[in-house]
């Protein structure tokens, strides 16, 4: 889906959001999200928070799981994903605090794949992920699956690839202060959601939106094993949608 700037996108795919979640509440069920972070999703967010308090939104029935976690990092640092989420969305909704699931970036190394297990499994437990909403690195990466990434990877410790750090940089005032390693949801737990909405703004992402739509689904471009998904959205402005 094509639309003219990423502003009316992000309202558009809020709006669809909410209207799930409310449908979901009516009839008394869970809404279980999956949800990003990095600049893609924040007008999302915005929006989301605006129809919380203008338009009587409610979160009580949302679950949520996010993708991903820079490794190591403490939950209050300024780059954490979890000060991300609070600071865009969890502290402006009526989220339950025990609904919001985040990988946790301080726990040892040696127990992160036990850590990776049980967010599988509370995934499960809360009945799958309904919809997911990514975005897409310009290595190809979804969540932080970088190229090698295989279509059956679960949630586990990787190394981040050298063009993510670069982009990361600013956010940690210089590459060298970005950390090494993330933890996240594998492409098989995405493939896994009942519906994934992709966000893609701005020319910078151009090329790999190509890759991702007209590409050979392969390692080397992890997000192109969404192409087997039966339910995909992918959201472009027109300048990510300028290769196509
Ligand atoms: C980070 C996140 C990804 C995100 C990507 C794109 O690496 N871990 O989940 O999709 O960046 O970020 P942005 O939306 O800022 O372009």
């Amino acid at each position: 889906r094509i639309f003219p700037d990423s502003e009316a996108a992000s309202v558009q795919v809020a709006r669809e959001l909410a209207t799930f979640i409310r449908e979901r509440a009516a009839q008394g069920r869970s809404a279980v999200l999956g949800l990003a972070t990095g600049s893609s999703p924040t007008r999302v967010y915005e929006e989301l928070v605006r129809l919380h308090r203008q338009e009587g939104l409610s979160f009580r029935n949302v679950i949520s799981f996010n993708l991903d976690e820079y490794y190591p990092m403490a939950p209050d640092s300024l780059q954490s994903y979890v000060r991300f989420m609070h600071e865009y969305l969890f502290d402006h909704v009526d989220i339950a605090p025990g609904n919001i699931h985040i990988p946790d970036g301080t726990i040892a190394a040696d127990q992160v794949a036990d850590f990776g297990r049980h967010y599988e499994e509370q995934i499960r437990a809360a009945g799958g992920i309904d919809w997911q909403l990514l975005g897409i690195g310009r290595t190809g990466h979804i969540g932080f699956n970088e190229p090698g990434s295989g279509p059956a990877s679960r949630t586990r410790l990787i190394t981040l690839d050298h063009i993510t750090r670069t982009d990361a940089a600013s956010d940690f005032y210089g590459e060298e202060n970005v950390p090494r390693r993330a933890i996240t949801m594998g492409v098989g737990t995405i493939l896994e959601a009942r519906h994934v909405v992709l966000l893609a703004w701005g020319e910078g992402k151009a090329a790999v939106v190509k890759r991702l739509v007209e590409g050979e689904p392969t390692d080397s471009v992890p997000a192109t094993y969404l192409q087997h998904h039966p339910a995909v959205q992918v959201v472009l402005d027109e300048a990510a949608a300028a290769e196509l």
